[in-house]
């Protein structure tokens, strides 16, 4: 599913950036992937993904 349309981003391409490129926050994102940077519609939803990704993140990392 596309994201950001401006820069042809998926929904993965994002969680993989937070997961293996350890993107924190918008800005970060920003500067990484051009997310949310060209008419910024994508910004709530991509924060979305970066927000729920960490919580997956740190909840797995609790578990091992
Ligand atoms: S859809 Fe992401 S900047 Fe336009």
């Amino acid at each position: 599913m596309f994201v950001c349309m401006c820069y042809g981003i998926t929904d993965s391409q994002i969680e993989e950036a937070v997961r293996d490129g350890g993107i924190g926050n918008m800005r970060e994102l920003k500067s990484k992937l051009g997310v949310g940077s060209q008419c910024g519609s994508c910004v709530q939803m991509a924060q979305q993904i970066i927000d729920t990704t960490i919580v997956d993140e740190s909840l797995f990392k609790d578990v091992g």
